[in-house]
Formats: C-alpha cells, sequence, structure tokens
C-alpha cells in the first residue's frame, strides 16, 4: 500500500508507512532461508512462547507470533500457564528450554502476573535465546553498540525507516515513553552511530513538562505511551515523521470483537502534517512480528556456528 495524498495548506506529501508491505517483505526473506535450510537437511528454527495466564490482548500477541512462525516455516511452541502458576515453576520451565538444543528462541510473553518477579525470569533465560532483547546481557550489548537482540518493537521501527529510506542522520527524534521494552531502547538506537540511527534525541515521559514545545520541533516523533489519541496536530509540525507504537483496546460495539485497536496518535488530524506516518493497526505492530521472526533466525544461526 503506497498511499499519499497532498495537503494543500502546507504541501505536503504525506506517504503512509506500511508496517504490513514491510513486514511481509522481511518475512519473505526469512522463509526463503528457513526452506534453503530444511532443503540442505537442517532443521528449522525453532521459538517457543510462554504465556501466563489469559490476558485478552497478550492471548492474541503470542497466537499472532505462533501463527507467523508456521507461516515462514519456523517450528514453534506455546506453553500455557495458569496465573497461579508459582514463580519456581515457570523457573524450572525456562531452565528446561534453556538447555534444550532443539530450542533458538525463548519469550515470555509480558506483563506477567503480580506475584512473579518479571526481571528475575528475564534474567533467567539464556542470552544466546533472548529473542525479545530485554535481557542484561542483550540490553548491554545494544547500548554498547555490540551485535545483540534488539528488542522487537524498536528492531521493526528501524526496519520500517530503513525500508522507506527515511533520513536520520542529524534529525531531531522526540520518543515519548521510557519502558525497556519500547521507548528507551528506541532512544538509544536512534541516537547511535549507524544508518538509521545519528538524530539529536530526546525523551518524554509522564513527567516531562512542555511536551507539545519539544515535538513541535522534532523531526521524527515515536509516541509509545498507550493514551489512545495522545499526539494531536498542534505538536506536530509539517513534514515530520511520525510512528505510532499505541495499541490500546478500546470497547466498539460496531466490532465484532467488541473492540477497536487505538493508536497513540490523532491520525485524522496529524497525517495530513506529516511527510511518512504509521498507521494503528497496520503499522508498528506486524513490524514488532517480523523483528521477532528475524531475531529468532539470528539465534538459531548463531547457535549453529559456536
Ligand atoms: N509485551 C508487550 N510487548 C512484548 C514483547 O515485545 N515481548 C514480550 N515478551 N512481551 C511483550
Amino acid at each position: 500500500m503506497q498511499l499519499k495524498s497532498v495537503n494543500l495548506f502546507n504541501f505536503v506529501a504525506m506517504e503512509i508507512l506500511d508496517g504490513k508491505l514491510v513486514a511481509q517483505s522481511v518475512k519473505q526473506g526469512l522463509k526463503a532461508q528457513t526452506q534453503q535450510l530444511i532443503a540442505a537437511g537442517k532443521r528449522a528454527p525453532h521459538l517457543v512462547a510462554i504465556l501466563v495466564g489469559s490476558d485478552g490482548a497478550s492471548e492474541t500477541y503470542v497466537a499472532s507470533k505462533i501463527k507467523n512462525c508456521e507461516e515462514i516455516g519456523y517450528k514453534s511452541s506455546l506453553v500455557r500457564l495458569e496465573t497461579i502458576v508459582e514463580e519456581t515453576e515457570l523457573m524450572k520451565i525456562i531452565e528446561q528450554f534453556n538447555n534444550d538444543d532443539a530450542v533458538d528462541g525463548i519469550l515470555v510473553q509480558l506483563p506477567l502476573p503480580k506475584h512473579i518477579d518479571e526481571q528475575k525470569i528475564i534474567n533467567l533465560i539464556n542470552p544466546s535465546k533472548d529473542v525479545d532483547g530485554f535481557s542484561p546481557v542483550s540490553v548491554g550489548r545494544m547500548v554498547l553498540g555490540m551485535p545483540s537482540f534488539i528488542p522487537a518493537t524498536p528492531y521493526g521501527i528501524m526496519l520500517m525507516l530503513e525500508y522507506y529510506k527515511i533520513p536520520t542522520s542529524g534529525k531531531r527524534a522526540v520518543v515519548i515513553g521510557r519502558s525497556n521494552i519500547v521507548g528507551r531502547p528506541m532512544s538509544i538506537l536512534l541516537s547511535q552511530a549507524n544508518s538509521y540511527g545519528n538524530c539529536t534525541v530526546t525523551v518524554c515521559h509522564s513527567r516531562s513538562e512542555n511536551i507539545e514545545s519539544i515535538c513541535l520541533d522534532a523531526d521524527i516523533i515515536v509516541v509509545a505511551l498507550g493514551i489512545p489519541g495522545f499526539l494531536k496536530s498542534s505538536m506536530v509540525k509539517a513534514g515530520a515523521v511520525v510512528i505510532d507504537v499505541g495499541i490500546t483496546r478500546v470497547a466498539d460495539t460496531t466490532k465484532k470483537s467488541g473492540f477497536a485497536i487505538k493508536g497513540d496518535v490523532d491520525f485524522d488530524n496529524v497525517s495530513p502534517k506529516c511527510s511518512h506516518i504509521s498507521p494503528v493497526p497496520g503499522g508498528v505492530g506486524l513490524m514488532t512480528i517480523a523483528a521477532l521472526l528475524k531475531n529468532t533466525f539470528n539465534a538459531y544461526q548463531q547457535r549453529n556456528l559456536s
């Protein structure tokens, strides 16, 4: 999908950053590489997803991760545990997969129930199988600019910037949100001396003052707050690139599911001002899965080299 529209007030041609298109291109490459492995008599990459409890959004994300693995020929395993599972039981299961040579990637879907220490669980995942890139080893390596697993959402956004050849060097980027999963790693990647980095980055969060004027200065805005419609047109300068990471479920009786997915950007009013904007749905969400699949392939390759 290459939608372009022209805003007659500021003459900015707007291009939609099409997550479906970019994810498809990444997945096609991975599928072809997987087919080559199979043709050479090797096994396919294997991702294990662990889901604790039955949170609706987590169920949807994990189901989609598994389905995408199947689509490109990976092996996948889903381990479902009850909300009341003991932390020690979950730790034992992770240890089993850590020691299983036929498993390349392990992900534990977050959030976990309150009685489980999330960081303790993440710390336990073998760094060579940490395809979410959340472990201290992966984060440390990423910050140092060493080869590492990069958290899937920021990695997916970088792949999207690359696909659309969006210039980043010397640009002012604002990342709204400082989570370990999205905002923090995103700010690091955009500032690094890499292709599709070299930005001057400002991180905004719940205590930031004057977010509107900070955003108005930005060439690139990444919003990862989880507040539907947070980014208004008054906060965006003409020609900015806007990346919407929000995926909040909002009640909607017109939908069969009973909810609609809303992004953090007031799309209808912001999009006419942008040079590029990612929609919700159809934007970053699909890239997150493509990036996870890429991390899983890299894990497979590295583990089979050593
Ligand atoms: N919860 C929200 N995003 C993610 C993600 O990328 N990985 C995992 N494991 N849990 C999440």
